[in-house]
C-alpha cells in the first residue's frame, strides 16, 4: 500500500515558484489516541473528526531549485511574518519522514510562510491546519512535477503526508465529516491516510456551529506526542480501544438517523474518555482546569432546563469546544455571553462543514 505514493521517475523541474495552501484545523468526534508500538504514526483506534471552516492556516511555500544537488533540506520558517527557528526540527523530521515519498524536497531551498486565522497563543492547536496545509503545499509542487496527477491521488497522497507530519492533521485535508483508522464498518477507512466520511448523514448534521471556549492559551505542560506515548503503559489501554470501536459503530447509526440526544450524549464520553486515559497514564495529569469543570456544570444545567441542544466535546487540553445545530445558534450565544463569558480568555467560532 505504501509503495501506492512512491513515484520513481524523472521530473521535468519548474526552478522557482510559490504554492499557496489553506488547510482547516478540526475537531474530533471519537479521539485518536495512542499509536501502535514500532510504527511511524499510525493509530491504536479509527477517530472521527468535523473540519472547522473558520479555522484554518495559510501557509506560502517558495521554492529555489538547488544550484548544485546537497543530501541535507533547506528550509527557513516564517510564522506571522517572524523568522521561526524553533519551528525547523520538526519541519527537518517531516522532511525525513516523507523524503522517500517526495523524493524531489532535496532539489529545493524552500522558505515557508504561514498564518493562523485563529490567534497564535489561544491553546487551538495549530499542528493538524499547519502540517496538512503544508502537505497540500508540498503536493501542489508534486503535481507541476508530475503532470499526469489526478486529484483523487493528490488528496490522499496529502493525508498520507499530513498524518506523518501530525497524526490528526490527515483529517484536515477534507471538509466535512472525515475519518482517519481502519474500522470494519467503514469502508475505505485504513490507518495510512483519511478519507470523507463515506454514508449518509442526516440534514442536521450538515449544520452544526463549534463554539470553542478558550479557557487556557498556555501551551500544554503534557503535549499531545508525549500523551500518545503513555497510552503504551495505560492499564485501561484495552477497555478504551474497545470502547472507541463501540462508539464508532454508535455514531454511524447516530449519522444516519440524526438522533441529537444520542450524538452529544456520545462525544461527550468520548471526551470525557480522553481524558480518563490522560489522569490515569504513568505520570498521571490533568487538562482540565477549574474552569473547564464550571463551564461542563453549566452546559449540564443549561440543557436540563431548556432541553436545547448544546454539547461539549474537550480535546487534549482545557479548552472546552461547544457543538450545537445552527437553528440554536441564537439562543445558544446568549448562554455563552450571559453565562459562559466570564471563565473563558477568548471565544472561537466556526461552522463545521
Ligand atoms: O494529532 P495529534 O498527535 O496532535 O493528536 C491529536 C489527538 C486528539 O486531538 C486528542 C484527538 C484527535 O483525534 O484529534
Amino acid at each position: 500500500m505504501k509503495k501506492f505514493f512512491y513515484r520513481k521517475q524523472k521530473y521535468s523541474i519548474d526552478p522557482n515558484g510559490v504554492v499557496t495552501k489553506k488547510s482547516f484545523s478540526n475537531i474530533a468526534l471519537i479521539k485518536y489516541w495512542g499509536k501502535k508500538k514500532n510504527k511511524i504514526q499510525i493509530p491504536l483506534n479509527s477517530s472521527i473528526s468535523y473540519s472547522l471552516v473558520d479555522v484554518y492556516t495559510v501557509t506560502r511555500l517558495i521554492y529555489h531549485l538547488k544550484k548544485r544537488k546537497e543530501r541535507n533540506f533547506s528550509v527557513r520558517v516564517f510564522f506571522s511574518g517572524k523568522e521561526k527557528i524553533s519551528f525547523i526540527p520538526k519541519i527537518l523530521e517531516f522532511f525525513h519522514r516523507i523524503s522517500f515519498y517526495c523524493s524531489y524536497l532535496r532539489d529545493f531551498n524552500f522558505v515557508i510562510e504561514t498564518e493562523n486565522t485563529f490567534p497564535h497563543s489561544s491553546g487551538i492547536a495549530s499542528s493538524a491546519s499547519s502540517m496538512s496545509a503544508l502537505a497540500l503545499c508540498i503536493m501542489e509542487i508534486e503535481k507541476k512535477l508530475v503532470s499526469s496527477l489526478k486529484e483523487d491521488f493528490f488528496l490522499k497522497k496529502a493525508s498520507f503526508l499530513a498524518r506523518l507530519g501530525s497524526g490528526s492533521a490527515c483529517r484536515s485535508i477534507y471538509p466535512g465529516l472525515v475519518v482517519w483508522g481502519g474500522h470494519k464498518s467503514i469502508k475505505g477507512s485504513n490507518n495510512l491516510y483519511a478519507i470523507p466520511y463515506p454514508y449518509q448523514v442526516h440534514p442536521i448534521f450538515t449544520k452544526m456551529v463549534d463554539t470553542i471556549l478558550v479557557i487556557d492559551e498556555d501551551p500544554k505542560e503534557i503535549s499531545s506526542s508525549k500523551g500518545h506515548q503513555l497510552m503504551n503503559y495505560n492499564p485501561y489501554a484495552k477497555e478504551r480501544l474497545k470502547c472507541a470501536n463501540k462508539n464508532m459503530e454508535r455514531l454511524i447509526s447516530i449519522l444516519k438517523v440524526g438522533d441529537l440526544q444520542d450524538f452529544g450524549e456520545l462525544i461527550e464520553h468520548e471526551a470525557l474518555s480522553l481524558h480518563a486515559m490522560i489522569m490515569t497514564s504513568h505520570p498521571y495529569f490533568l487538562w482540565m482546569k477549574p474552569n473547564t469543570l464550571n463551564v461542563l456544570y453549566k452546559v449540564w444545567d443549561f440543557r436540563k432546563q431548556s432541553r436545547k441542544n448544546i454539547y461539549f466535546t474537550l480535546d487534549a487540553g482545557a479548552n472546552v469546544h461547544l457543538l450545537y445545530p445552527i437553528q440554536e445558534k441564537k439562543f445558544i450565544m446568549k448562554l455563552i455571553y450571559n453565562d459562559l463569558f466570564s471563565y473563558c480568555k477568548k471565544i472561537i467560532e466556526s461552522f463545521c462543514i
